[in-house]
C-alpha cells in the first residue's frame, strides 16, 4: 500500500509549474472516439486516470501512442461499445464515453459507475437527458445498454447543472440528426474546454461558457491538436498548502482566469496573491484568518473539489469558520482525520464548524479518496512533527506526483 511521510511545520518557498487539467483531458480523450482522423493531446497529466482512459480506449480497438505529457489517438480502428469493468469501476469517469460510443456506433454497453465516499453519485441525469435523443436504456444486472438509431438531436433542459451529464450530452450530440439544445449546462472550464476542442475538430456549437449549448449536428470530425489547460483544482490544492504553512510560493502557469472564487477566499485568509505573465505568486506569511461563512457552488463559484484542502487550512485559522458542501452529499470524510492531527471541528449537516486551533500534530493518517487526500497532504505540512498517510494511491489518480511538487517548494516530504 502507498504512503507518504513528511515533517510539517516549514513555510514552503519556491516555484512549480501547474500540471494539465485531470478534468478537462478525460472528456477530450473520450471525445477522441468522435474523431475521422488522428488526435494530438499536449501537457496531458501522467496520472491514474488518464492511465485508466487510455486503457480503455486500446480496449474498443483504439491505437493510443502516450509519450511523456503527449497522446496520440487514432480511433478509426475503434470497433467495441463495451467498456471494460476491469478500468471502467477504478474510475467514475468511464461514464463519459456514453456520449462518444452511441454518437459513433449508435451502441454502448458500460458497467454502472460506482458511486465512492463522496456520494452516490448516480447517473440519472444522464439517461433522462439522453433519453430525449431517440437514445433507449436497458439495465442489465451492473450493465447499462443504450442503444440509439439515428441519435436525433433534442431539447434538454438539466434538472441540476451535472458536469458529467453536460459531457455526455454535448459528446452525444456533435454527430446527431439536427439540433441539440440544452438548457441549465454546466459551465466549468472544463466543458468550455471541451467544447473549443470539439469546434476546433469541425463541430458547430454555440453558447460555449454559457449556460445555454445549441449544437448542430456534423457530418464527421477531423483529427486535431489541442493542449490540454492547466489544473485549476491542482493550482489551488497548492495555494492553500503555501497558505497553510505560511509561505511565499511562485505556481507557474496557474489557471487564475479559472480560479477567481478560490482566489476570493485566499485573500480573504489573508493571502496577498499577484499574478503576472501567466504566473501567480501567493504570500501567506499573513494568512489564517478565518472565514465566518463559505459555500461550495457550481462554477464560477468555490469549487467542491477545494473543500477539503480548505478544511486543513481553516483547521489552523484565528477562529471559527464555517464551510457548506451544497454538491456532493458526503464530502466530510476527511474531518475524522483532521480530527487526528488536533483539528477541532465538527459535522452538522451539510456544514462543518471549524474552531482554528494554535497548532496541529504529526500522526498516521488515512486517505480515503482523492482530493481529501492532497488534504491531509496540507495538513501534515502545517502539523508539527511527522505524519504518515497511508492509502496515498487514491491522490495518485489527479496528482502526477505530490512528493515531487511539494519538496520542489521545501517540504521535507517523501513516498515510504
Ligand atoms: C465532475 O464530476 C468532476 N469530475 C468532479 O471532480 C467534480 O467534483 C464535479 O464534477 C463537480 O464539479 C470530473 O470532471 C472527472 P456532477 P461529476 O455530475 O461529473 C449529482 C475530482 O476530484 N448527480 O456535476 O460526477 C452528483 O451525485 C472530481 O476531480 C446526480 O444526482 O459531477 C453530485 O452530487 C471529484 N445525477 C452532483 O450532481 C447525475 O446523473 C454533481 O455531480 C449526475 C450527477
Amino acid at each position: 500500500m502507498a504512503s507518504i511521510e513528511m515533517y510539517g511545520g516549514k513555510p514552503l518557498c519556491g516555484e512549480i509549474e501547474i500540471q494539465g487539467s485531470k478534468n478537462a483531458a478525460l472528456p477530450i480523450l473520450a471525445a477522441t472516439i468522435l474523431i475521422d482522423g488522428i488526435t494530438i493531446l499536449h501537457n496531458c497529466p501522467k496520472i491514474l486516470d488518464i492511465f485508466y482512459m487510455v486503457k480503455i480506449l486500446e480496449s474498443l480497438g483504439c491505437s493510443v501512442l502516450w509519450e511523456g505529457h503527449r497522446i496520440q489517438v487514432d480511433a478509426r480502428p475503434c470497433k467495441k461499445i463495451c467498456v471494460p469493468e476491469e478500468y471502467a469501476g477504478k474510475m467514475r469517469s468511464s461514464v463519459i464515453f456514453l456520449g462518444p460510443l452511441l454518437a459513433k456506433k449508435k451502441e454502448a454497453f458500460l458497467p454502472y459507475p460506482g458511486g465512492c465516499v463522496i456520494g452516490t453519485r448516480p447517473i440519472d441525469l444522464h439517461m433522462k437527458a439522453l433519453s430525449s435523443m431517440n437514445i433507449f436504456f436497458k439495465e442489465e444486472g451492473p450493465w447499462i445498454h443504450a442503444k440509439g438509431e439515428p441519435i436525433l438531436g433534442g431539447n434538454i433542459v438539466l434538472d441540476f447543472p451535472s458536469v458529467g451529464a453536460t459531457e455526455n450530452i454535448v459528446l452525444a450530440s456533435v454527430l446527431a440528426n439536427g439540433i441539440t439544445r440544452l438548457e441549465n449546462a454546466a459551465m466549468e472550464p472544463e466543458i468550455t474546454e471541451l467544447c473549443c476542442f470539439l469546434t476546433k475538430a469541425g463541430a458547430k456549437i454555440q453558447g460555449i461558457g454559457t449556460s445555454v449549448l445549441e449544437i448542430q449536428g456534423v457530418k464527421e470530425l477531423k483529427g486535431v491538436e489541442h493542449t490540454i489547460e492547466a489544473d485549476r483544482i491542482v493550482a489551488g490544492t497548492y495555494l492553500f498548502a503555501a497558505l497553510g504553512t505560511r509561505g511565499q510560493v511562485l505556481l507557474q502557469n496557474a489557471p487564475v482566469g479559472q480560479m477567481r472564487a478560490t482566489l476570493e477566499i485566499a485573500q480573504k485568509m489573508g493571502a496577498l496573491l499577484c499574478e503576472k505573465d501567466g504566473d501567480l505568486f501567493v504570500d501567506g506569511k499573513n494568512a489564517w484568518e478565518r472565514l465566518p461563512y463559505i459555500k461550495t457552488e457550481i462554477y464560477p463559484g468555490f469549487p467542491t473539489d477545494l473543500q477539503s484542502p480548505l478544511l486543513s487550512v481553516l483547521s489552523v485559522a484565528k477562529g471559527n469558520s464555517i464551510v457548506e458542501e451544497t454538491i456532493f452529499e458526503s464530502r466530510f470524510k476527511v474531518v475524522e482525520e483532521l480530527r487526528r492531527l488536533g483539528a477541532s471541528m465538527e459535522i452538522e449537516g451539510r456544514q462543518v464548524i471549524i474552531h482554528g486551533k494554535e497548532r496541529l500534530n504529526g500522526c498516521c493518517l488515512k486517505a480515503q479518496e482523492l482530493r481529501g487526500g492532497a488534504a491531509l497532504v496540507i495538513a501534515g505540512l502545517i502539523a508539527k512533527g511527522k505524519t504518515r498517510i497511508i492509502q496515498t494511491q487514491y491522490i495518485k489518480r489527479g496528482y502526477e506526483d505530490i512528493c515531487r511538487d511539494l519538496k520542489a517548494l521545501g517540504a521535507n516530504i517523501f513516498y515510504s
